[in-house]
């Protein structure tokens, strides 16, 4: 939104009863004429305002879509989302987030979309990304850390959603699948997919992409992810705003972000302990590229998964895409 608007809408807010075009004219120092020009464009991004003539403009509802003056008055971080810019489409919030990244857009820059065209998953899989009620956001992190430990900012960024999911929305129990998927009742709500820039020991920057299925109606999931995906929509039964969730999300990650840059997993670890659902179950995952099977121990200094195998040994998993045995 441009200045201008962002002003028009700043004035429609502060009343709750009409304020005429000429008194925001005359505030603004601009001609009716452009106050018009900018209603008509808040219009267009879904804010209802009505116009009587001799009375003015009365801002009547604010539209659910996160727009950087709607996440504002929610968003209690230093850098992230600062800026947040807001794209109605585009193919991936990653891959534009990418762009800037490469014209050196500062540390915290967020890109969130309302609909994808090619929404990316982890392990080249596809994002479903239907515009209207779902949050795609992408984060750009410059980590003044090694390359090495960068995937355990994957796990802070899923702990993250988790908490600030918990903290929002009452009884859901979200829980983090490591090393980074959000689900509730087994069924994936959030998927994060973080992409590196680096040198062999310099880390350029850290895209962390997250996918929250928000107010997808059950009936709007593709056949493949009937049983296997859900919604806040689904879990709750009522729909929820975007602005203020998005913020509360980037709020929960700027603060576990400089914690895990100024103690480590630390004081991390034992909290993504408390919302793992993989501990005590049996799994199967692929370690350097042989499949192994056995049960969650939990998590090690490190942010690896520990798992007993069926001879006892216990295994640390540095990364890769965990499948629960249905059966146990
Ligand atoms: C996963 O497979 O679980 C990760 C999904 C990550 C999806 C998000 S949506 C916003 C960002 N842009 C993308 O293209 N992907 C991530």
């Amino acid at each position: 939104m441009d200045v201008l608007t962002a002003k028009v809408l700043e004035a429609l807010r502060r009343e709750s009863a009409y304020v005429s075009g000429q008194r925001i004219s005359q505030a603004l120092g601009v001609s009716r004429m452009a106050i018009s020009k900018h209603i008509r464009k808040l219009r267009d991004l879904g804010y209802e305002i009505e116009s009587v003539p001799n009375r003015g403009h009365r801002l009547l509802k604010v539209p659910d879509v996160p727009l950087m003056e709607e996440i504002a008055p929610h968003l209690r971080t230093r850098a992230i989302g600062r800026p947040c810019r807001f794209l109605p489409a585009c193919d991936s919030t990653n891959v534009r987030l990418a762009e800037l990244a490469a014209a050196g857009a500062v540390e915290g820059t967020v890109v969130v979309a309302d609909r994808q065209s090619g929404g990316r998953g982890r392990m080249g899989r596809d994002w479903f990304s239907p515009p209207g009620g779902n949050l795609y956001f992408s984060v750009l992190l410059r980590p003044a850390v090694a390359p090495g430990i960068v995937p355990r900012l994957a796990l802070v960024a899923g702990l993250s959603i988790v908490e600030a999911l918990n903290a929002g929305v009452a009884g859901l129990g979200a829980a983090l699948k490591w090393p980074n998927d959000v689900l509730v009742a087994d069924r994936k709500l959030a998927g994060v997919l973080c992409e590196m820039e680096a040198e062999a020991d310099l880390v350029h920057h850290v895209i962390v992409g997250v996918g929250l299925n928000v107010n997808l109606p059950a009936d709007h999931l593709p056949a493949e992810l009937r049983d296997v995906a859900t919604s806040l929509l689904i879990e709750t039964g009522e729909a929820h705003a975007r602005a203020p969730m998005l913020a509360s999300l980037l709020n929960r990650l700027e603060h576990n972000y400089r914690d895990w840059l100024d103690n480590g997993l630390d004081a991390l670890l034992p909290r993504m302990r408390d919302v793992s659902m993989l501990t005590g179950r049996h799994v199967s995952v692929a370690l350097r590229g042989e499949p192994m099977a056995g049960v969650v121990e939990g998590l090690d200094a490190d942010g690896c998964l520990l798992i007993r195998d069926t001879d006892g040994t216990v295994r640390h998993i540095p990364s890769g895409e965990v499948h629960v045995e249905r059966h146990d």
